[in-house]
């Protein structure tokens, strides 16, 4: 079957969120995926736990399509099988603390000696140059310091973090297009590089629009926030604002549960249809807001007729109802909702697996979709459940060198 990544082979060191999903998504593309794990295995595997001794979701959902191995890197047997896998794979990764490969003895300067060909890809919470190079991250230190939780939440509330994993899973999508630019640079001049992702810059990328903002402020107030910014010098909260060009909100519906809104982008060609249903001919006439500019500076009236307008209608109608008129809208989709939302299941987002420790589970799915990629997921894979298999086929080891590397503690702690 035809797969985009078909002849690349990846040494996964990663752990924890930020690097698997990554490799995760190259494993969907095709690549053939070893995860090197310490004989302990990657941290997750306990984490989080719903069924003892059963690998956690945690680590099921985000190493599917891998194979494993474990060696220990602290024992001399450990490194040479490391070693050997290195000069047989195209990419190594890995997001380690700082300075953990180096302890080890394997700086890139050493891994590009070993295999020149190797693209190194390593996740870091803040580069390996600059005052912050020393220190550790995880996914909320990452979005606190990247700009995205002071610009989350309300103006007259605490920063917040936001659902999404921008800092660990973003930052594992901008290493995975890292590393696709570096084999293909490799194609050209048959030379690896390495890859540096930082999680900070990555969260600083996603929050460009707020860095659009924070240089308009010394402009004056921005007249699309509902909030009045004049006189600040950093971009403030903006609750549910839309933060483009147009405007939107999230507007609450019946029965008035906790996810019971519908997010409404009242777009510039859309207000006179949707002006014509809640208020008819007089609110299309209304110079309230018969502008774009009118409505942003009259948009607390707006947003209030909005709301009680919806107040009649459960999301799912109201979203009918907007659609019907071509009003750019979304309900407020709980988990819930998206494990059981048709459109979801139907574009393989919500899949179901089995793994021999747990039993039916489902992983989200992979977002990108190719025309010639045909990879169906599969259940991550038990701590070192491919030892002996990887050093077979890709080593070419015989079951006595297997055994001689074994005795060595090469495998165990
Ligand atoms: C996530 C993070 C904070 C976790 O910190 P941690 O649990 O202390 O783990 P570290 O990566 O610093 O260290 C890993 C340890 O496992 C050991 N280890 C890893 N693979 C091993 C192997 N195959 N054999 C033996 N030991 C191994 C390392 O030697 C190290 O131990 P040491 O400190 O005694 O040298 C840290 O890895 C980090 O900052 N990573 C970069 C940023 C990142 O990706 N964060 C997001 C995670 S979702």
């Amino acid at each position: 079957m035809e797969k985009a990544l078909s002849g690349i082979r990846i040494l996964d060191m990663t752990h924890v969120q930020a690097g698997p999903t990554s490799s995760q998504l190259l494993a969907w593309l095709g690549a053939d995926v070893i995860k090197f794990e310490p004989p302990t295995g990657d941290i997750t595997r306990g984490q989080l736990r719903d069924i003892p001794n059963a690998d956690s979701l945690y680590f099921t959902m985000l190493n599917c399509n891998k194979r494993s191995i474990t060696a220990n890197m602290k024992n001399p047997a450990g490194k040479e099988v490391f070693v050997e896998l290195l000069k047989k794979c195209d990419v190594v990764m890995e997001n380690f603390g700082p300075g953990v490969l180096d302890r080890f003895g394997f700086t890139w300067d050493k891994v590009h000696e070993i295999n020149p060909k190797i693209v190194m890809a390593s996740i870091k919470g803040f580069g390996s140059s600059g005052p912050y190079a020393e220190f550790k991250a995880y996914e909320n230190v990452a979005q606190a310091m990247g700009g995205s939780m002071s610009t989350t939440g309300f103006d007259d509330g605490p920063p917040l973090v936001t659902g999404a994993q921008i800092g660990d899973s973003g930052t594992g999508l901008h290493l995975a297009i890292g590393i696709l630019a570096a084999l293909q640079a490799r194609v050209r001049t048959g030379k690896g590089q390495y890859v540096e992702v930082a999680m900070m810059d990555s969260v600083m990328n996603l929050c460009r629009v707020k860095f659009r903002d924070h240089q308009r402020l010394t402009r004056g107030n921005l007249p699309e926030y509902s909030i009045d910014t004049t006189g600040r010098h950093a971009t403030p909260r903006s609750g549910n604002d839309s933060g483009g060009g147009q405007l939107g909100n999230a507007v609450k519906c019946k029965p008035g549960g906790p996810n019971d809104y519908i997010y409404v982008v009242v777009q510039e060609a859309v207000w006179e249809n949707l002006a014509r249903l809640m208020g008819g001919d007089a609110l299309v006439q209304d110079a309230r807001f018969s502008t774009i500019g009118e409505r942003r500076k009259n948009q607390a009236v707006m947003w209030g007729m909005l709301n009680d307008y919806a107040s009649n209608y459960d999301k799912r109608e109201f979203m009918a109802i907007l659609n019907g008129i071509d009003v750019p809208c979304g309900p407020i989709m709980s988990t819930e909702d998206l494990a059981n939302d048709d459109h979801v299941h139907l574009r393989d987002m919500y899949v179901e697996l089995d793994h021999p420790q747990r039993g039916t589970w489902y992983n989200v799915g992979m977002p990108i979709k190719l025309s010639d990629n045909h990879v169906p997921m599969e259940r991550s894979p038990l701590l070192g459940e491919h030892t002996d298999q990887i050093l077979q086929e890709v080593l070419g080891w015989d079951k006595s060198q297997i055994e001689a590397k074994r005795t060595a503690g090469a495998f165990t702690k």
